[in-house]
């Protein structure tokens, strides 16, 4: 069993590495196999929303200049997925956002893969980024692989993220939690619990068209509204 571990963050020895080390010790302790993959400082375009991908079902991204598609093979042979980022700006970093976007519409995800998100900020905006990093996980068939607490450290330099005792305890328990899933999906299996087959997608986009509302229809779902404000707004006057 292998854990992939991507490091959004443009410091490849930074905060965010030193909470995804460790997630990774961790796993290894638990006898899962690991790879921490460093998501580079050359530019990472975002999704351009051609659709080639889909429309090709190449179950990858049709531009292969930087490491997004060389992760998509990578988790062909992982079990799960962890995705560490430092917060900027309150949101996940530009550079992992921008990869997450082609990683997962080219793909459709790794369904049934559990995934996990971690982020390290100096102060703030850290559990917006965290939802938003969820966010990839959860419309993805991807069981989330919860911690004791908020999958997050603090600090400004990894020395500081060193004295973060409770968030390296919220890493390491995240760690066991993904290993401890690991082996339950792992088991289900040999007992012939497989995933669930999936259901055809249905699409609704948000399109209809509102008729304008009637005035009588308005008179009666608002009337008991509007009693109870001119009661309330009647007394207060009286009380004046
Ligand atoms: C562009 C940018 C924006 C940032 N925005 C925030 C922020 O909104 N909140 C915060 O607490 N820290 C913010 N930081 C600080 C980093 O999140 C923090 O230092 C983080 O731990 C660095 O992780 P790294 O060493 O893995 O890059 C920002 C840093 C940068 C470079």
């Amino acid at each position: 069993m292998k854990v992939l571990l991507l490091n959004g963050s443009p410091h490849p020895n930074g905060c965010t590495f030193r909470a995804l080390s460790e997630v990774e010790k961790t796993l290894q302790q638990e006898g899962i196999e690991t790879e921490i993959f460093f998501i580079g400082h050359d530019p990472i375009r975002g999704c351009m929303g051609c659709g080639m991908c889909r429309k090709n079902k190449l179950g990858k991204c049709i531009f292969g200049e930087d490491a997004v598609n060389v992760v998509i093979k990578k988790m062909e042979e992982c079990d799960g997925l962890i995705v560490g980022s430092p917060v900027h700006y309150a949101g996940a970093s530009g550079g992992i956002t921008s990869f997450l976007d082609r990683m997962f519409y080219s793909t459709g995800g790794f369904p049934y893969k559990p995934g996990a998100a971690v982020v390290s900020c100096r102060r703030a905006g850290s559990t917006a980024a965290l939802e938003q990093l969820n966010k990839y996980f959860m419309m993805n068939n991807m069981p989330l692989v919860p911690s004791a607490y908020w999958n997050m450290v603090h600090g400004n330099s990894p020395e500081e993220v060193e004295q973060d005792l409770e968030g390296l305890m919220v890493m390491r328990t995240l760690g066991r939690n993904m290993a401890w899933l690991l082996k339950s999906i792992d088991a289900g299996k040999a007992h012939g619990i497989l995933a669930p087959a999936a259901e055809p997608k249905t699409r609704t986009n948000f399109i209809r068209k509102c008729e304008p509302a009637k005035k009588e229809d308005e008179e009666k779902n608002f009337a008991p509204y509007f009693i109870s404000y001119n009661k309330v707004n009647k007394e207060y006057q009286e009380e004046e």
